[in-house]
C-alpha cells in the first residue's frame, strides 16, 4: 500500500471504520432484507478522488467489498491504464446493499429507485464529510443522481467540470456499460473514453 495512506489508528480512517460498522446494521430501506451484507466504502481516509458507483453486484454483496466482480475488474484495469492507483483513491457506491431479482439459481441486478437512493444518501453524504475528497467522480447516472439530487443525463455533462456536495465533480460511464456495449468496434472505442475520462479526473485529483 502506498505511504500516503494513513495508517487504521487516523482519526479519518477509525471514523470510515466505524461508520462502516454501523453502516451493517442500517435499516433505512428495505434492501437490506435479501442482500447478504451492506458493502461500506473502502480506499484511502486521505483520498483525493473518490469514485462513486450504483450499487454493489453480486460478486461484492458476496464478498463485503465494492467494486470486485466483472465490472470492479474492468475498473481496475481501466485504473491502471490512466495512472491511477485504485488503494490512493477512495471508491464507494451510491447504494450500499445488492438489489436483485431472483432468476432461477442467478440473481438480476435490479437499479436502485429513487427512495432508495435517498435513503442510503445519509452514508454517501458522511463519506464525502470524512473524506473531503479534491474530486468525486460519479461512475454512471445513478451516482450522478445521488450526488447532485436530480436526474442527471451522462452524454450531456461528461467533461464538464461539476460540483457535487461543495466538491468538484465529473461524471462518466459506468464500467458496467462498457461491459455491455455488444460490438468490439464501439466497445474499444467506448473503453478508450472511459480512459480520457479517468486521466482527467488523475490530473484534477493531483
Ligand atoms: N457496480 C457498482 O456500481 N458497484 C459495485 O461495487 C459493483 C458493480
Amino acid at each position: 500500500m502506498a505511504d500516503t495512506v494513513e495508517k487504521p489508528s487516523s482519526p479519518a480512517a477509525r471514523t470510515i471504520a466505524q461508520l462502516s460498522r454501523e453502516a451493517q446494521s442500517c435499516r433505512r430501506c428495505a434492501l437490506y432484507k435479501n442482500a447478504t451484507q451492506t458493502v461500506f466504502g473502502e480506499g484511502s481516509p486521505r483520498a483525493a478522488i473518490m469514485f462513486v458507483g450504483e450499487q454493489p453486484g453480486d460478486q461484492e454483496d458476496r464478498q463485503g467489498r465494492p467494486f470486485v466482480g466483472p465490472a470492479g475488474r474492468l475498473f481496475d484495469q481501466a485504473l491502471a491504464e490512466a495512472g491511477i492507483d485504485r488503494e490512493e483513491t477512495y471508491v464507494t457506491n451510491a447504494v450500499k446493499h445488492f438489489k436483485y431479482e431472483p432468476r432461477g439459481k442467478k440473481r438480476i441486478h435490479k437499479r436502485p429507485d429513487r427512495g432508495e437512493i435517498e435513503a442510503c444518501r445519509w452514508w454517501l453524504h458522511a463519506e464525502i464529510r470524512l473524506i473531503k475528497p479534491k474530486l468525486i467522480v460519479a461512475l454512471g447516472a445513478t451516482a450522478a443522481r445521488a450526488l447532485s439530487g436530480r436526474t442527471v443525463t451522462i452524454s450531456k455533462l461528461r467533461g464538464e467540470t461539476l460540483e457535487f456536495q461543495g466538491h468538484m465533480g465529473l461524471v462518466t460511464v459506468h464500467p458496467s456499460f462498457l461491459l455491455r456495449v455488444p460490438d468490439a468496434a464501439s466497445r474499444a472505442e467506448e473503453y478508450r473514453k472511459f480512459i480520457t475520462d479517468l486521466k482527467r479526473a488523475a490530473r484534477l485529483g493531483a
